[in-house]
Order: C-alpha cells, then structure tokens, then sequence
C-alpha cells in the first residue's frame, strides 16, 4: 500500500515538472529538457492516479469494484497508450495541428462524460452545502467540454480538408449564439437548483446545445484561421480539465488545467498578433474564404519577373559573404531542412557569415521551422527571430527566401488595402540580392499576390524546394 501522502507529494511533484516543461519550450536551447520534464510529469501523473483508484493507496477504496471493470480499466490503458504512440510517431510535422485538433476532441469528450457521470453517480461524496458549487463546476466542465468536443471535431475535419474550409456565415449567426448562450444560462438556473440529482434534463438539453454552439463557432471561421483557432480550443479543453479537477477534487487536474488553458490563450493571443488580426475578430469568424493552401495569383499588373538558374545562385553563393535564409512553409513541405544543413554548413566551412531568419508564424504551426531546423541538426545559435535580424537584412549580400511567401510580403507593409496589411514581415527587399525558391507565382497562405518577386533585385529560382535546395549542394561542391 502507497500511502497517501506519496500520492499528494507525485502530484505535486508533477505539477512542478508541467511547469518546468512549459518554461522550457519556450526556447530551442532548453525545448528537448522542457520535453523531458513534460514526459517524467505525466508519467508520474498517471501512475499515481493509477494507483489511486485501483485502490493501491491507503485511506481510498478502489473505484473497480470487480474484475471485469479492472481489466476494462487495463485494456483502456494499454489500447489508448498505443494508439497514442502509433499516431505520434506517424504524423508528420505538418499534420500536427490536424493531431492536436483530434486530441483536444477527446479531452471534450472525456468532460462531458465525466462530468454527467459524476451527476449521476458520485465517485466522491459532496459535502453538506456545498452541492451548489459542486453543480456549478459540474455544469462549466459539462458546458466547455461540450463545446471543445465539437468544436475540435470540424477543426480537425478542416484542417484534413474534408470539409471545405469556407466560413459558414448564416445570417443573424452572432444573434443565434446569443441564443444558445442564453438558453443555457436559463437551463443552468433549473439545473443548479434542483435537489439531489433531479436535473439531468436539463444538463443533458444543455449538453445538445453545447455541442451546436462548438459546431457552429468553428464552422463560421475559415481555414486561415483554423490554426488559431485550434490553439483557442487547446485553451478551452485545460479550462474544462481544470473544471473537472473542481468536480473531482483532483488537485492535480486543476493545475494542469489551468496551464493548459492559460497557455493556449496565451498561444492564441501571440499568433493572432504576428499575423495582425484581432483574437475578437477570429472569434466571431468570417475570413480566410478557403484552406489557405494557396493558389493562383491575383491579377495584378506588377512588371516581369526576373529569374535565376540553379548556377547562378551557386555563384551569387560564392560570392556573398554575409547570408540569411528565410524558410517558410514551402521548405516544410518539401522537406527541404536537411539538405539545407549540409549547404550551411558548406557555407559556413568557406568563412561565410550564415544566419536563418524566422518569422513567428512561418509554417503552419509555432515552432514549425524552428523545430525542422533542430530536427536537422542546425546550429540554434544561427537561428534568429523576426525582430532580432529585421535590421541587420539591408547589410545581407543575399537573402535567400525558401518556400516562403506571405512572410516576406511588402504589401503588409506598404498597401494599406492588402488584407495582410500591418502584419510585420522579414524586410528582405532591403539586402542586395533577394532569391525566392518557390515552385512557380502561386500565392501563400493569405492568398494574395507578393510584389516582392517583381522587385529590380529580386531573382525567381522555380522548383521543388528539396530538388533545388540538392541542386545548389551540388553546385557548391562541385
Ligand atoms: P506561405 O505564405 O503559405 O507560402 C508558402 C509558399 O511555399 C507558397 O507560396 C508555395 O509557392 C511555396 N511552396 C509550397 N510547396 C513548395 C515546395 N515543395 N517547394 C518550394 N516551394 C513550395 O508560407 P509562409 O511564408 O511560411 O507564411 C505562413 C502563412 O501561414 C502566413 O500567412 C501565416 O499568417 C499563416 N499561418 C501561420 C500560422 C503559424 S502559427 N505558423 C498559423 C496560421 C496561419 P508555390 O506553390 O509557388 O511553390
């Protein structure tokens, strides 16, 4: 028998590591550590509470009453821990938000079945008086869960690209969710109130109702926005597991609800403001009319493009002493980072100043490019952000931009009609020589035409960035 304060000391223990493990994501230098806390924590977390409730630790009785639910219990564990693993060793970095979507779903799930389970049958005795409050944190875990449930459901579905991504806006829609909001809030009253556990009508209206109001926010907001916008949700499921923690009386839950829902709002709050758009404004939905994958340009009459050859880049190479490359979705895609390793580090054995230049929101995803360069074993100290290298691109001798577009868009700052208009982008227009590697004049993710590539020292290098990115190694070896 574990006794009990060993329990409350693990969960302790884990709450701090939690904390250690977000302090250290948020550097290169520290993320693998911040990772290695983050796994120590839950594996602690979820031993403990294993022991917990199969009755192992003294003072609590096991909640498996029989053998029939242990092994429903341990053939949860096993089948989730492998499913688990299976999807994170498949996914690839650019699929990850479609992961984390899916995941969040769960976490949905997981509360509102919680949470109607302990209304009907208590795992934990509520203390005389105190069934109000216990009814409340009922309710918000029941009430968040619900909306994250669905919520994440069509966000993953439009990430895959199995629904459109085109914003549904019905008309009067913000009137509707007032509606819905408000229906709730009356059905909270009856719910509440009641003795015993008499409301379930209500909790289980007010579930259905939940669920629409998840459905229907994410389905007003486009595919632009959807990365955004898993992160709101990613904030909304550690607000409903920090509910649960209340319900459960579970101490542990509360905290790591609380980082979790803090953090994404957090998360949420610093990418809307790299791409210039209001949190509100996301919220209530309405832009980015498709995927944003990109597509063709808009026609506008901008002048000719000039280009480049892959030998004439090996030559502008040669020639450049001080180099910065700015990576973008496109390098992600094509899963260009290793390759590009060996071509800095070629560059950087000839005596050549060579720095990467990252946007906050290049990619997909927070982190995207930061964590492709780490996984190829780029040096962290040459990896620069936005702010950090924006002044020092007019000194470049050349810029060389790789499956980038939106991120180096003068447009942003220059036409205040351009829907990226105040977004801060990488100045690369100011160095000596910009070369863009791109596949052909399609658009990024904003879907807007880039006039960079029709600047005097601009130089268009078409291809596979992967293809090309070999191509110039070549080159410079040879
Ligand atoms: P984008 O603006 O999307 O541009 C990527 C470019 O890569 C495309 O124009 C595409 O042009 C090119 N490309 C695609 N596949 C390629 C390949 N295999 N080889 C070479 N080039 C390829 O990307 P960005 O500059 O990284 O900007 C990110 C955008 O995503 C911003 O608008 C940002 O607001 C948005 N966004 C980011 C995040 C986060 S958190 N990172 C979240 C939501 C939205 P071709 O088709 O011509 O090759």
């Amino acid at each position: 028998m574990i006794p009990a304060g060993a329990i409350a000391a693990s969960y302790l223990v884990a709450a701090v590591l939690f904390i250690l493990s977000l302090g250290g994501l948020s550097n290169q230098k520290s993320a693998r550590r911040g990772n290695f806390y983050g796994i120590v924590g839950m594996l602690l977390a979820v031993g403990a509470t294993t022991l917990l409730i199969t009755g192992n630790a003294t003072g609590f009785d096991s909640l498996l009453e029989d053998d029939a639910t242990r092994n429903a219990f341990a053939g949860a564990i096993g089948v989730g821990a492998l499913i688990g693993g299976v999807m994170a060793a498949r996914v690839g970095m650019t699929s990850m938000p479609e992961l984390v979507a899916i995941l969040h779903s769960f976490v949905g799930l997981a509360a509102v079945l919680v949470g109607i389970s302990t209304y009907l049958a208590p795992a934990i005795p509520v203390t005389e008086g105190g069934e109000v409050v216990h009814n409340i944190e009922i309710y918000l875990d029941v009430f968040i869960g619900a909306i994250t449930f669905t919520g994440s459901i069509l966000a993953f579905l439009k990430l895959r690209g199995s629904v459109s991504g085109k914003p549904l806006t019905l008309p009067g829609r913000h009137f509707l969710n007032l509606l819905m909001v408000s229906a709730c809030v009356y059905l909270s009253i009856d719910f509440v109130t009641a003795e015993g556990h008499t409301a379930v009508e209500s909790l289980l209206w007010m579930t259905l109702i939940a669920c629409v109001i998840g459905f229907h926010m994410v389905a007003a907001i486009g595919g632009a926005d959807m990365p955004v916008v898993v992160s709101m949700l990613n904030s909304y499921s550690g607000w409903a597991a920090a509910a649960a923690g209340f319900m459960l009386k579970n101490d542990l839950l509360i905290v790591t609800g609380a980082l979790v829902g803090s953090s994404g709002a957090i998360l949420s709050y610093i990418m809307c403001r790299a791409m210039n758009r209001s949190f509100v404004s996301v919220i209530l939905g309405g832009f980015g009319t498709d995927g944003g994958g990109g597509g063709p340009a808009i026609t506008r009459e901008q002048g000719e493009v000039q280009t480049f050859e892959v030998s004439e880049t090996v030559e502008s190479l040669k020639e450049a002493s001080d180099i910065v490359i700015v990576p973008g979705y496109g390098m992600a895609v094509a899963q260009a980072q290793h390759s590009l390793s060996q071509v800095v580090d070629f560059l950087k054995e000839k005596g050549k100043t060579v720095r990467f230049a990252i946007h906050p929101v290049a990619g997909r995803l927070p982190g995207h490019m930061n964590v492709l360069l780490a996984e190829a074993n780029v040096d962290y100290n040459i990896v620069l952000e936005m702010d950090e290298i924006n002044d020092d691109l007019p000194k470049a001798d050349l810029v060389l931009v790789i499956g980038a577009n939106d991120i180096v868009n003068p447009d942003a700052l220059e036409d205040p009609a351009s829907p990226i208009a105040g977004m801060p982008v990488l100045e690369v227009w100011k160095s000596e020589t910009v070369v863009v590697m791109k596949r052909s004049m399609g658009t990024g993710y904003a879907g807007v035409q880039n006039p960079l590539f029709f600047k005097e020292n601009t130089r268009m290098l078409f291809g596979d960035a992967k293809v090309v990115v070999d191509q110039l190694l070549t080159g410079l070896r040879s």
